[in-house]
């Protein structure tokens, strides 16, 4: 029921079907009780409206009555950045204690290709059913990018691979009721596959263009103004930005399960490792920034007020996971730098000791302010304008011309 698991509950119930809610986290399953959305993109009307369809609960028994299981657990990385299937092995442990003849279970989680067949299935086993046989089993990566509206659940192809043609067939049938268009592949390792391309395929590319703005700053060349014009070409080029770093639960995350699972074939995916080596550079190189600005007016880190605008990983959304934003607050706190926060969707940074305030309190007073992360309704022009320093990540301030110095 997280990020993932939502936003498909509710879709499902506008459809018209019952939702089993399931959950091990019993302050979510509260929350969806009382029809309190935790997910940006699922609004609290939205909800409301589904409601009466969800039934939410922390026990897994509830899922025997149901004709499809969708997993949409985390797949995160342990602390030696190898795959932690932790949580998908609980939730397939539990899960099979109460499946079913002729259900359909489906893997939504972003994983390695063979994650369902030779991890799940075994485990589903333990049920006495076989995968394929006697329930149907496949796999479908969730394309879900928070805060963006132009594309939706339903306006986003829908990538399916199942276990048999027959798994296949009942998944596509399935989604085809909350997506318009299904794209079958012939087996879930390709469908895992899938989903790691697209996430690989951005993570190298913003990995290019952070290693070229640091170049840039260098050579004092502008990347953006660099950036803009290679966009004009009409083929052949895909617009990246420049910015932080990378952070969120994918980018960040998923690409390493590639890279665990290719050590198996005794392949070494380099691009992979490159682009995850540039991008957890770009913190630091965005605080020696901050350094260098404050140096030139005759300032230490140490005791600077330093105002921070925006936390999250990315604009309109509260996520702070693997957020650069953090790691240039660690960092700079550790320069001893005076910090304050504004993020309208980040209230709080407990490990940080830190509260959001409110934008004027936190400029009032700051000898720079860093534009890390460009939330919607932030007037970021008028904010630079009130400070002696300012430094900007996101680009947000370039074209007004205004007093920001540029990534
Ligand atoms: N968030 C995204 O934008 C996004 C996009 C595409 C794919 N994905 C992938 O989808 C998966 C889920 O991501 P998310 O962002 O929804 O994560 P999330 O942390 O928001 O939600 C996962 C939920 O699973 C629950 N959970 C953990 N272990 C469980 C268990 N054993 N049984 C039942 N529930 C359990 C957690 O309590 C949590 O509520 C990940 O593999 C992620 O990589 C995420």
């Amino acid at each position: 029921m997280g990020y993932v698991g939502l936003p498909l509950t509710v879709a499902f119930a506008a459809q018209g079907r019952d939702v089993v809610a399931v959950d091990i986290d019993r302050r979510k399953i509260d929350a969806l009780r009382d029809g309190r959305s935790y997910v940006e993109d699922v609004s609290d009307e939205v909800l409301a409206e589904a409601r009466p369809r969800i039934e939410a609960t922390t026990r897994f028994a509830a899922l025997a009555r149901c004709d499809a299981i969708l997993i949409c657990v985390p797949t995160p990385l342990t602390a030696n950045r190898e795959p932690d299937l932790g949580p998908l092995v609980g939730a397939a442990r539990a899960l099979a204690d109460v499946l079913q003849p002729g259900q359909l279970v489906v893997l939504e989680s972003t994983t390695y290709p063979g994650t369902t067949r030779e991890r799940l299935a075994p485990i589903l086993a333990e049920s006495g059913l076989v995968a394929g046989t006697d329930f149907n089993l496949a796999f479908s990566p969730e394309r879900v990018d928070p805060g963006r509206t132009d594309f939706t659940l339903r306006t986003t192809p829908k990538v399916v691979g199942g276990l048999t043609e027959a798994c296949g067939d009942r998944a596509a049938e399935l989604y085809g009721e909350v997506c318009d268009h299904i794209v079958r592949v012939s087996t879930p390792e390709a469908a895992e596959l899938t989903k790691l391309l697209e996430n690989i395929f951005r993570s190298v590319n913003i990995a290019l263009v952070n290693e070229l703005a640091m170049l840039c700053d260098r050579m004092g060349i502008d990347i953006w103004e660099v950036v803009d014009a290679a966009s004009t070409k009409p083929y052949g080029f895909m617009r990246f930005e420049p910015g932080p770093g990378m952070g969120g639960h994918c980018l960040p995350v998923d690409p390493f399960y590639l890279s665990w699972r290719a050590r198996e074939f005794d392949m070494a995916t380099e691009f992979i490792e490159l682009a995850g080596k540039v991008n957890q550079q770009m913190p630091y190189h965005c605080v020696a920034k901050v350094e260098r600005l404050l140096n030139e007016a005759g300032k230490p880190v140490r005791g600077s007020r330093i105002a921070v605008l925006g936390v999250s990983y990315k604009p309109g959304v509260g996520d702070v996971r693997e957020s650069p934003g953090l790691k240039i607050v660690t960092l700079l706190a550790a320069l001893g730098g005076d910090l304050r926060y504004h993020d309208p969707f980040v209230p709080e940074l407990p490990e940080h000791d830190l509260r959001s305030e409110p934008l004027d309190a936190v400029l009032d007073g700051a000898d720079l302010a860093v534009i890390v992360t460009a939330h919607p309704g932030v007037d970021h022009d008028a904010a630079v304008a009130q400070v002696p320093l300012a430094l900007d990540l996101r680009g947000t301030t370039r074209h007004s011309g205004g007093p920001a110095v540029l990534l």
